[in-house]
């Protein structure tokens, strides 16, 4: 065999922030990195010949990450928005969200976003639940590392509500049940995931839309849209 056809593959270097069910988790008995962002981007990986290899690092240290060339790529259930866009390349949207509301299961007062002036809001730290609470009058926002933490200390009393991205909190409600908190108000906004590239990487940004379409002509895309969400 000649050496180039034993040549490694291409590595595809990812960061990603692991605490976002459905999307990016850790398997409780593998340790592996699952959920839709984790199977699309393999599955985007095997289209582009290159060997995906994921990193872990908090949400608010991915764009960074990303400028100083630690990592090529992010997937991470990331927002699409004008002041990002001003540091990363976003490839096209391949998800639709929003962002909801999660307050105590006894919590009348609260019934969507006109509610939230004057209360204590959580979300993680660096994400658009976040940024979104900052603009709301007479609020604290206080930032958690992971959707998890923010919703202990929800259900502790130490804030009112938090604001996160509606299929984490479907999927959260879903797997740990609906005695302590409720999902209220309709989706504040339409957001769209974006995968995003380092800011002059236009090239692999194109590279990884021309894969999505490719999954997506193929079935491939749906096949992993129905395992984690059903159809
Ligand atoms: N969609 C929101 C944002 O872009 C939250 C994303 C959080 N992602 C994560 N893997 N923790 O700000």
């Amino acid at each position: 065999k000649s050496t180039e056809n034993q040549a490694k593959k291409p590595v595809l270097k990812v960061g990603t922030e692991p605490s976002f069910a459905p999307f990016e988790f850790q398997d409780e008995t593998s340790k592996d990195y699952t959920g839709f962002d984790m199977d699309l981007i393999r599955a985007i990986g095997k289209e582009l010949g290159s060997e995906v290899q994921i990193q872990s690092m908090g949400f608010d240290a991915l764009i960074p990450a990303l400028a100083s060339g630690n990592i090529d790529i992010i997937i991470s259930g990331m927002t699409i928005n004008p002041e990002r866009a001003q540091k990363v390349s976003f490839t096209k949207p391949y998800y639709q969200s929003g962002l909801t509301i999660i307050v105590r299961a006894d919590n009348t007062a609260i019934k969507g976003f006109e509610d939230l002036p004057g209360k204590r809001l959580a979300a993680q730290i660096g994400t658009t639940g976040a940024e979104e609470g900052k603009k709301i009058t007479d609020t604290t926002v206080r930032e958690f590392n992971s959707p998890a933490e923010a919703f202990m200390e929800l259900k502790a009393g130490g804030v009112d509500a938090v604001i996160n991205d509606r299929p984490v909190n479907d999927y959260y409600l879903k797997t740990s049940g609906t005695k302590d908190v409720k999902q209220v108000g309709n989706p504040l906004t339409a957001e769209e995931y974006g995968i995003a590239t380092a800011k002059n990487n236009t090239e692999l940004a194109a590279k990884i839309d021309k894969a999505l379409e490719a999954l997506k002509k193929n079935g491939e895309y749906d096949k992993i849209y129905e395992k984690w969400f059903g159809k």
